[in-house]
């Protein structure tokens, strides 16, 4: 017998850009937090589980107006940027990171300050429907720790990164390792801690080997780090050709792409999650899909540091590995639901281009708007493919990691006129209009993680 019963309409996208509403099914969860079947309304067996479900206190039916989605996964964030939210976007990324960033992260050898502002954060991500998040912690071991053991705590799905940095013409004195041994020794212990807090099957938190950006490390770090990840078959993270100053200071050192540096350190492996990536070429596209790579795709930040806007139907035709990141702070929403609006802005300034005074045609570039169901696969199953996990869509085999918007909210900016609107139509307002206060259940691996006191459910 299944552990759990869901009822009620789900919307997901289990391809890329097609929307399946699954109307009244019933979805059954497992003693592992898996959906072990899919049942429509009319099944046979249905009364028998659904009673079963009830007599355990674990059936939950949808009420008019709630809908079921997968949870979001967000790709690249930075937990200790939390208390800068919304705050320093008007300098440029070197001096961001200098001026605001740098010292603001330096606090985290403060355990108690670093606990109090991870818990935090780590609930309002999930009261936003995050859950699944790829964070950048700080350099310090015993916070970046703390991280993963809140995220085990309160139940969300994690990656957390110790980050590393070492290069003393980049990094403050005040805030780096204190060299590439130490940085890959530390990593290492962080590897290790993390597998001892959350076991090793099938985890729900898992270390990633974080190199901050290459500006930021040593190439004997760079080496030392690469080679970690293939001993310890760890995760990476790191930064990827995000602005022009970035890309051109790794073209100056290295004479290469970040792509190709990366590659060369034994850094671009499967699987790792490239933040941003705008300034990428073809080849570099290539390199990443053949290695099995991902880009996580930050609209936001990219606004204020990039410089450019990310090639993402170029990535998306070569069948690169692609979903969205918050990059909070230099994002500054921790809405994966605004994180689609963006893309979806993203990719139509980059089709319309900028300058009226052009002729249409020579304005944009054609081809390069997303819809809203591919928008909403970026936040869901396109970031579960891009970690090779199963989540973000409604399949069997696949983790429970789900949430319910509710239209009823009180002041809530969705509006549904069933005679007006499809389901179709109302997908595209959820994923364009909802908001926080929509979000009233959300569940990770089966169980729930967050829950709006005003729910009756
Ligand atoms: N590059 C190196 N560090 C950072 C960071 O914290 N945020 C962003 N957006 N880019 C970076
Ligand atoms: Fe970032």
């Amino acid at each position: 017998m299944p552990i759990k019963v869901i009822s009620g309409t789900a919307l997901h996208t289990p391809t890329r850009g097609r929307l399946e509403v699954l109307e009244n099914v019933h979805i059954l969860v497992d003693e592992t937090g898996r959906i072990s079947e899919i049942l429509p309304s009319d099944h046979p067996r249905l009364a028998e589980v659904r009673a079963h479900a009830e007599a355990q206190g674990n059936l939950t039916e949808l009420q008019q107006g709630q809908f079921l989605l997968p949870g979001f996964v967000d790709l690249h964030i930075h937990a200790p940027q939390w208390p800068q939210l919304g705050k320093a976007l008007d300098a440029s990324l070197e001096v961001w990171l200098q001026k605001y960033t740098f010292p603001l992260e330096a606090r985290y050898s403060d355990l108690a300050f670093a606990r109090e502002v991870y818990e935090g954060l780590v609930e309002a991500l999930l009261a936003n429907g995050t859950t699944t998040a790829v964070y950048f912690a700080t350099i310090h071991l015993e916070a970046s720790l703390a991280l993963a053991e809140i995220c085990l705590t309160k139940g969300q799905r994690a990656l957390v990164g110790k980050v590393a940095m070492d290069d003393t013409g980049q990094c403050p004195d005040f805030y780096r390792d204190a060299d590439a041994s130490t940085a890959v020794n530390e990593t290492r212990a962080f590897i290790q801690g993390v597998r001892e807090l959350a076991g090793c099957e099938d985890p729900l938190v898992r270390p990633v080997i974080t190199p901050r950006f290459i500006p930021s490390c040593t190439d004997s770090l760079l080496e030392g780090l690469g080679n970690l990840a293939e001993q310890m078959d760890c995760l990476v993270q790191t930064h990827c050709s995000e602005s022009d100053w970035e890309s051109r200071f790794v073209q100056e050192r290295f004479g290469a792409s970040d792509t190709a540096v990366l590659s060369r350190f034994g850094l671009l492996r499967q699987n790792t999650i490239l933040a941003h990536s705008n300034f990428v070429s073809d080849e570099d596209l290539t390199a990443i899909q053949h290695k099995g790579a991902a880009i996580a795709h930050c609209p936001l930040s990219n606004f204020y540091f990039a410089n450019a806007v990310f090639p993402l139907r170029a990535a998306l035709d070569k069948n690169v590995h692609v979903g969205l990141g918050s990059d909070i702070s230099a994002g500054h929403s921790p809405s994966i639901l605004d994180g689609c609006r963006h893309a979806l802005l993203a990719s139509r300034a980059r089709q319309s281009g900028i300058d009226p005074r052009l002729p249409p045609d020579e304005r944009g570039i054609s081809g390069s708007a997303v819809s809203i169901p591919e928008a909403f696969w970026l936040a869901t199953a396109g970031g579960g493919e891009a970690l090779g996990l199963p989540i973000g869509k409604f399949v069997l085999g696949y983790k429970f990691d789900a949430l319910v918007l509710d239209l009823n909210t009180p002041g809530s900016n969705v509006g549904w006129f069933p005679n007006l609107d499809t389901l179709e139509d109302l997908f595209q307002k959820l994923v364009l209009n909802a908001t926080r206060s929509n979000i009233v259940m959300v569940w990770v691996d089966g169980a729930i993680v967050a829950r709006s006191p005003s729910i009756h459910l």
